[in-house]
């Protein structure tokens, strides 16, 4: 019987193999996203999970394989050998970095003009319609600032949309990317660890925001998350890796549910059993993660999040 996700798949990949010298980060790798669905990709560190990313947004020309795009009206778009900017542009593909990738000095609305710029030029004539004025660009241009307004409001952002990027919270900045790639409009959402560094209640609201973009908006999101809070929570598809290969493929309940997925965790080898209560354990952390622990700093009067944040983008010059 097929998967739902390989009925009319939105992503298709087939046999990528990505290698560096003698490393082989991806090795025959085949999976399908569904449409209108979350894809989690999820693996220990080093998995190339990254590395994915990276051949579907042209970033990497992929040694050997096929990544197929597949619009709704059955127009297909072979990404492995597209530039990157036309497959954002043309084939609709968006996404958000593991370290956070904002313009620190500009505000909050501006990264997200930036992020229409070229239905802006285009409306402009390249410059000359936008110097003076034009009504096409006068129209284009307040489109561009209602999806603005349409993508604060929905981050929870729009408070801030004048401050300058690099002054937000850690956890304002990691949405702010997820409106931002959400202003280009794309049919394709690729998250790469969009709930590094938040808090519990941070993970939450993360959650609602994908599942909104999922069902409002209909866009497919393939994600790349080490918080199984999000990944079991949210996604309908999962897919696992190991060493650049699929050692598992399935809906969160046969994920959690698979031998081999609890291995690769543990980091046995194949033929070593793990003790019956270590994998009961690791089965139980990928199902119900535990909460960060709190502890509370010698002499310290407030309690401190343990868990450790990626620096936030600072500001590099410009506007303070
Ligand atoms: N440009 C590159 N040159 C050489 N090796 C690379 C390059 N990019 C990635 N790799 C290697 O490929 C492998 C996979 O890396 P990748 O960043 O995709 O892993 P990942 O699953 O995203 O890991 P993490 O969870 O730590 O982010 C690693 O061994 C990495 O060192
Ligand atoms: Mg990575």
């Amino acid at each position: 019987m097929t998967a739902a996700w390989s009925h009319d798949p939105e992503l298709k990949v087939q046999h990528l193999t990505m290698r560096f010298g003698g490393l082989t980060a991806i090795g025959d790798l085949s999976f399908d996203a569904g449409r209108k669905q979350i894809t989690a990709l999820i693996g220990p560190n080093g998995a190339g999970k990254t590395t994915v990313f990276n051949c579907i947004t042209g970033f990497y020309k992929p040694t050997e394989g096929l990544i197929v795009h597949r619009h709704p009206g059955g127009q297909e778009f072979l990404l492995e050998r597209m530039d990157d900017f036309r497959i954002t542009r043309h084939s609709k593909v968006a996404r958000t970095f593991q370290n956070i990738r904002l313009f620190g000095g500009m505000t909050v609305l501006e990264n997200l003009m930036v992020a229409q710029h070229n239905v802006l030029m285009a409306a402009s004539n390249w410059t000359v319609g936008g110097l003076f004025g034009s009504p096409r660009y006068r129209h284009k241009e307040a489109e561009a600032i209602e999806r603005c307004k349409h993508w604060l409001n929905k981050t929870g952002l729009i408070d801030r949309a004048d401050d300058p990027a690099a002054d937000l919270p850690y956890g304002a900045q990691r949405r702010l990317e997820i409106a931002r790639a959400m202003c280009t409009e794309p049919r394709l959402l690729c998250l790469d660890e969009p709930a590094a560094g938040l808090n519990p209640r941070e993970s939450d609201e993360l959650n609602k925001l994908l599942l909104s973009i999922r069902d409002e908006e209909n866009v497919a999101i393939l994600l790349i998350e080490h918080d199984m809070s999000v990944v079991m929570g949210i996604s309908d598809h999962i897919v696992v890796l190991d060493y650049g290969r699929k050692i598992s493929d399935g809906t969160p309940a046969e994920i959690k549910a698979d031998p081999a997925v609890i291995r690769a965790y543990l980091g046995v080898d194949d033929e070593q059993e793990a003790p019956a209560a270590v994998q009961a354990d690791i089965a139980k952390s990928i199902a119900e993660p535990p909460p960060p622990p709190l502890t509370i700093a010698k002499n310290a009067r407030k309690p401190v999040i343990a868990k450790k944040r990626p620096e936030p983008v600072k500001h590099k010059g410009g506007r303070k």
